[in-house]
């Protein structure tokens, strides 16, 4: 099909199947609209003309194409998207700021732990390999966040590794009542703080407002420490906007009036080098699922500085010195395994296994680049196509403060974002109340997608197709 011409059929939602193919030079209609006034032309369907689907790309005639392409040719990461599990064909998938496409090693590597070490060794596996599997991958996770042998473990929900850090970190500072978070922070963040706060004698969690939703409120956080702050926690890049936080700076703060620094790396871990030994960060924690690609609900792992006092609130058997001794009475493991609580997921540490694997192949400082010439090329040709049509960057215009996913507001964001999955093929993610999250994953994602996606979106949101989509939310986005 012509590249300057979109088309689509009236059938969705049970409406009429009356289909809509745009000439070139044409504006599209707003749909379903008038006609009068409007320089489009509504055609009956024919053999020829029906066409189901709007245009999907990927736009070669268009300005910017061959620059997406010569970059692609430049790209050294560009083979790693072959080792990715194929998508159906078309899709751009720009969400592995939420889950991280499949492996192809991991599907062979869980196929060998489901048969072989579970199906055949059966229980011992454990001796053999699964019991020291979790504190292994710490260790390969390790120099992706700037850590060394022995201060990272792989354990539990990301929400449960913060809420033992939080809490024994608010223990280890008695006499100190305030927690400094701030309003950019995930909810999960949020809510385990406030949880773990609870259990604490007169202890209040301080949550400091961004101006603007966007960017971090760096110096008033600053400001806000004092000697009765017992704890700074933080998502190191937020969530929504992409915004990313100096680590050195606000670290280097809170420890001058002595307080304890937790950082979420959710969003940073497998796409930005991150510092923390030289940064001194206190302790952290991260998902496995993201820009790692462990797979759904995959463990998270959290780091403990060596120097540091926390210890872990919630002991279990797997954080003892003797598990096997079976002890009545509990005593800490010296190394980090002391935050493990109990039986880790077998199948999902293998999967992430692989997922690292990748990441540490690339090298954490090819994949920032990466990712940095992705997201300019995606703000810059937004700008231009996307902007005049009611988007606005909600993310920082600046690389240097940005993590790996840029946000755009629309007024109608939520049937935006439905259309662009259903008709256009391209997965990004909707946040409340008007963001749609690009993440453009720097080890599958390739400047012709993005090129192909700004494509996408102009053709749905000037043909008004994402209209026809209700405007109540689903409950999961
Ligand atoms: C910054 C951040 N922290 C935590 C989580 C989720 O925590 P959990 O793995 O416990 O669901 C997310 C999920 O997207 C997140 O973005």
């Amino acid at each position: 099909m012509n590249s300057s011409a979109a088309a689509w059929s009236m059938s969705r939602h049970g409406k009429s199947s009356t289909s809509v193919a745009l000439l070139p030079g044409f504006r599209p209609p707003r749909f379903p609209g008038s006609i009068g006034g409007r320089q489009y032309a509504l055609v009956a369907p024919s053999k020829d003309m029906a066409v189901t689907t709007l245009d999907l790309g990927p736009y070669p005639a268009e300005e910017g194409h061959s620059d997406a392409v010569a970059l692609d040719q430049r790209d050294p990461l560009s083979e790693f998207a072959d080792r990715f599990a194929p998508v159906e064909p078309g899709l751009i998938y720009l969400d592995g700021n939420s889950l991280g496409r499949l492996p192809k090693a991991t599907i062979a590597r869980v196929r060998d732990v489901v048969e072989d070490e579970w199906g055949q060794q059966l229980i011992r596996s454990w001796p053999a390999r699964w019991w020291n599997q979790a504190a292994e991958l710490g260790n390969r996770i390790a120099p992706l966040v700037g850590a060394g042998n022995d201060q990272v473990v792989v354990t539990d929900s990301t929400s449960v590794a913060l809420f033992k850090l939080t809490l024994g970190a608010i223990r280890s500072r008695p006499g100190r009542r305030r927690v400094i978070t701030d309003d950019l922070n995930f909810p999960t963040d949020n809510y385990v703080t406030a949880a773990a706060a609870d259990l604490v004698d007169d202890c209040e969690v301080i949550m400091v407002r961004s101006e603007d939703g966007v960017h971090g409120p760096a110096d008033a956080i600053i400001a806000a420490l004092d000697e009765d702050t017992a704890l700074l926690t933080l998502s190191h890049v937020a969530f929504k906007s992409g915004y990313m936080y100096d680590m050195e700076r606000l670290t280097a703060a809170a420890h001058d009036v002595g307080a304890i620094v937790l950082w979420d790396l959710s969003h940073s871990v497998g796409a930005i080098p991150i510092q923390l030994a030289a940064s001194g960060a206190d302790l952290a924690v991260g998902c496995t699922y993201k820009y790692l690609n462990g797979g759904p609900g995959s463990p998270a792992f959290l780091y403990v500085n060596p120097s540091s006092s926390v210890e872990n609130p919630l002991q279990g058997w797997w954080g003892h010195a003797e598990p096997f001794a079976f002890d009545l009475e509990y005593r800490s493991a010296a190394s980090i395994r002391r935050f493990q609580t109990g039986t880790m997921p077998i199948l999902s540490l293998a999967a992430v296994e692989t997922g690292v694997g990748l990441s540490r192949e690339a090298g954490v400082d090819r994949l920032r680049t990466k990712s940095m010439a992705l997201s300019e090329f995606f703000i810059d040709r937004s700008a231009d196509r996307l902007h005049p049509l009611g988007f606005e960057l909600a993310s920082p215009r600046s690389s240097q403060l940005r993590g790996s996913h840029v946000s755009l507001r629309h007024p109608d964001a939520w049937r935006v974002a439905q259309s662009m999955i259903e008709d256009g093929k391209l997965i990004p993610d909707f946040r409340a109340p008007n963001n749609i999250r690009f993440g453009l994953a720097p080890l599958y994602t390739s400047f012709v997608d993005v090129h192909t996606a700004i494509g996408r979106i102009e053709r749905i949101v000037t043909s008004g197709i994402h209209e026809s989509y209700p405007g109540a939310r689903s409950s999961v986005t």
